[in-house]
């Protein structure tokens, strides 16, 4: 298997620079810089070729390079390239909305809010689910993360990352079910927390930063009883769950409970364009009152029509049933991992996989051991310890099975400790990622 010298010299002097950007916007992986992308593949700054199995975090749904969506865009973008849609409004944001409420489970009139990122529309969502319900207390999940603005920070509960930000309390944080038997004594939690005034629960389908962390099937169906009990709503974040991510739209479908707000982002527009959204029941979407969730760019044409777009090709593209059947093939190979003594777990739904490996941040170290065999992956978790696989939905059969073979191999050197010196010494260098970082 050919071997990159990654990063190369350009990547080494980008790094450098990257300097000029704040700390906090830097969770290095690799310490490499991109370039370009073509279908599943990204090339850096030096020409190195990758895999894509990281999908700009679960974003790039139907690969680079798209000339069908980036011709909608432009087409847009000449025509009419804002037209700030709470004052006046365009087509392309009515259309999109169509199309996000016709795709969303709920046999109920659908209202949509469109926002920039999924952080802000998790805020929206949040603020719908006070405002809606004259109460305060919002739970969400420990190991959960929903994004950085005001609200999503607050509910978001991973490592340290809320640390000396004094954000306001209202927030609860209970475990997240794995097992079966956690299930009973999470939600008597959740139900005394319920006397005291929750507006909502906010929950992943499948938590993804916290580790590719599945629920066990009946959960959220119980857990929507109780809410139902207590006039609290039900919100999903399927910010990295959605967009047939899961092989359905959104990966609360896997668990048969249809919530009154989701909220999504990321993948619904492939990559080509910064936008998300919330679609929730109308009586509760408009309960906010006049500009109490409403941004200059929320609703931005050109964006609103590259979204519809990637959704047209996700349908017509069968893409999730193409993430339903490479996901098989994938989590097939994969799982027979689990008989190395270093991997402790393979786990996911579709292409939402996870490999948990034994050490902590040895993940950072099998992914810098994979970017020099080409394949590009992530790494999250707590401790940086799961191997993070979310290709775009377009990875064809040839590729999975291409991309295999180097985890394998990888996973192999982990286990036989033949990984090279230089590529440990580039992992100490480059890699941080957002779990905590071990040092050894
Ligand atoms: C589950 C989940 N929710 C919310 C967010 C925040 O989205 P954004 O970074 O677009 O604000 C993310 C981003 O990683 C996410 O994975």
């Amino acid at each position: 298997m050919k071997l990159i010298d990654t990063p190369g010299k350009n990547c080494r002097e980008f790094y450098k620079k990257t300097k000029l950007i704040g700390r906090t916007q830097n969770a290095c992986l690799y310490g490499i810089t991109f370039h370009e992308g073509d279908g599943n593949y990204v090339i850096d700054v030096d020409g190195n070729k990758y895999l894509d199995f990281l999908s700009g975090a679960a974003s790039n749904t139907i690969g680079y390079g798209r000339r069908d969506v980036v011709e909608v865009y432009a087409k847009t973008a000449m025509r009419l390239q804002h037209s700030c849609y709470p004052y006046t409004f365009n087509k392309e944001a009515i259309e999109l909305a169509e199309k996000l409420i016709d795709i969303t489970p709920g046999d109920f009139e659908k209202k949509v809010l469109f926002d920039l990122s999924g952080s802000s529309g998790i805020d929206g969502a949040i603020k719908v689910a006070r405002k809606f319900t004259g109460k305060k207390g919002i739970i969400a999940f420990k190991n959960s993360y929903h994004g950085a603005t005001g609200l999503a920070m607050q509910a978001t509960n991973l490592v340290n990352l809320t640390e000396g930000l004094f954000l306001d309390n209202g927030f609860f944080h209970v475990n997240f079910p794995t097992e079966e038997e956690e299930i009973s004594d999470i939600l008597a939690q959740i139900n005394a927390l319920l006397q005291k005034g929750v507006a909502a629960v906010l929950a992943e389908p499948i938590q993804g930063d916290g580790g590719v962390l599945s629920p066990p099937k009946n959960f959220f169906k119980e857990l929507y009883y109780s809410l139902k009990e207590h006039d609290a709503l039900f919100i999903v974040d399927e910010i990295q769950t959605g967009v047939g991510r899961t092989g359905k739209w959104w990966g609360i479908e896997n668990f048969d409970v249809v919530p009154d707000i989701l909220v999504c982002g990321k993948g619904i527009s492939g990559g080509y364009a910064p936008i998300s959204a919330l679609i929730g029941e109308e009586k509760m979407v408009d309960s906010l009152e006049k500009v109490q969730h409403s941004f200059t760019y929320g609703g931005h044409p050109p964006s609103c029509a590259a979204a519809k777009k990637v959704l047209e090709v996700v349908e017509e593209e069968k893409l999730m049933e193409n993430a339903s059947r490479i996901g098989e093939l994938l989590s097939g190979e994969l799982k027979e991992l689990k008989a190395y003594n270093v991997v402790k777990d393979f786990r996911g739904i579709g292409l939402m996989l996870g490999l948990e490996i034994v050490t902590e941040n040895l993940a950072g170290i099998a992914g810098m051991r994979c970017i020099e065999y080409g394949l590009y992956p992530g790494y999250y978790g707590k401790y940086n310890e799961i191997l993070r696989i979310q290709p775009p939905l377009t990875l064809t059969k040839k590729e999975a099975l291409w991309a295999t073979k180097i985890i394998k191999k990888v996973i192999e050197e982990i286990e036989n400790k033949e990984i090279p010196k230089n590529t440990i010494e580039k992992y100490k260098k480059y890699s941080c990622g957002i779990g905590e970082k071990i040092e050894f």
